[in-house]
């Protein structure tokens, strides 16, 4: 294996543009080769001051690139497939932003690709894994410090949601963060999700209900509920509270100064995920870039990213129909146990 990762960023958006410049300033064992971008102008922008990169319009250029040995994918997610399977076929490390794909057929496709390989390579972007207080609950649970845990509650607010953001889409882009954190806290597969719609918000575009109330099971029964609220307004808030038989926990709760002037006191609240979770990006790509060194992942796998589609899958039926719905998973290949 080579001693220094050259990263080919497929897209140059919002999420690539922040990986690109982490994997350029503070991650150690990576540099970024080559940035490609539909928009070559924001590829060409996106190199600047990078020495060795270049920018390309087409990933196929990218791959075949002699100079590049692995891959963060960061295009949107339904051009993740064609991409995967480009770069497994060429057997290098690739970091794909979730989702891994968009729908359950695609997943289980590079599901099989990769273990038709024979060994993973791809890490999916499922990034509040690496986010200090998620590992710390996470490590709480499975110690069973405060004896077994029994429920969880969810919530993830958004202050406003793009345009063409569907109903769908809270289940697929948000709620999809969710379904992996509970997965993680819990080790287990959730196995049925359903979703109420109440009493919505004015500050809603039309043809989207928000908030919304997502009721999930697990394995062992672990019963977990998320509030969904992409139009709440006064800022960003992911936060978990869990319930155990010996205790309570809380993560997510806003942090930074506590301050009273001027006859206020108080804090500031998250404008977005990048202030939120910045650290927790730096964490999972060092993690995969020295995971990757070692010829291994460093994160969410393959499966991860399956069963997170199996998820939306269900969600988006709950959506619809309102009842409490299976999720209907394929047998985990032992690549994965
Ligand atoms: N982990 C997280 O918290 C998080 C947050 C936001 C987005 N994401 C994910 O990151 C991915 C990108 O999202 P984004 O918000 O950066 O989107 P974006 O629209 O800002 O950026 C996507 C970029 O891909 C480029 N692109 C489109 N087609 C392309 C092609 N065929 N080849 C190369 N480039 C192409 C676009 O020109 C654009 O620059 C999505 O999968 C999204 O779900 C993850």
């Amino acid at each position: 294996m080579t001693d220094i990762l050259r990263v080919a960023v497929i897209g140059a958006g919002r999420m690539g543009a922040d990986h690109i410049k982490r994997l350029s300033t503070r991650i150690h064992g990576a540099e970024v080769a080559a940035v490609v971008d539909v928009d070559l102008s924001r590829a060409q922008a996106a190199i600047e001051g990078i020495p060795g990169a270049v920018a390309l319009a087409s990933a196929d250029e990218a791959l075949n690139n002699g100079d590049v040995n692995a891959v963060l994918i960061a295009t949107p997610g339904f051009l993740h497939e064609e991409i995967l399977l480009k770069a497994l076929a060429k057997d290098i490390p690739i970091l794909c932003e979730k989702p891994l794909t968009p729908d359950v057929e695609s997943a289980w496709k590079i599901v099989q690709a990769e273990e038709k390989l024979g060994h993973k390579r791809i890490q999916v972007g499922f990034m509040r894994r690496f986010d200090a207080e998620y590992a710390a609950l996470g490590q709480l649970i499975h110690g069973h410090d405060l004896g077994e845990l029994l429920m969880l509650h969810h919530q993830h607010r958004n202050p406003t949601t793009p345009p063409g953001f569907t109903n769908e889409m809270l289940i697929n882009d948000s709620v999809v963060h969710e379904f992996d954190a509970i997965r993680f806290f819990t080790g287990e597969e959730i196995t049925s999700v359903q979703v109420r719609l109440g009493k919505a918000t004015r500050n809603a575009p039309a043809g989207q209900h928000d908030p919304q109330h997502v009721l999930l099971e697990t394995e062992t029964g672990v019963l977990a509920d998320v509030e969904i609220f992409v139009n709440a307004k006064f800022g960003y808030e992911v936060a978990t509270q869990a319930s155990f038989e010996d205790g309570i926990v809380n993560i997510g709760g806003d942090k930074g100064p506590y301050t009273r002037s001027a006859g206020h006191w108080g804090g500031n609240v998250t404008p977005g995920f990048e202030e939120r979770f910045g650290a927790a990006y730096d964490v999972e790509i060092q993690s995969w870039v020295d995971a990757a060194l070692r010829g291994e992942i460093g994160g969410p796998t393959a499966w991860d990213g399956y069963a997170t589609a199996a998820c939306c899958e269900a969600g988006v039926e709950a959506q619809k129909s309102g009842e409490k719905v299976k999720v209907r998973l394929n047998i985990k290949p032992d690549l994965y146990n």
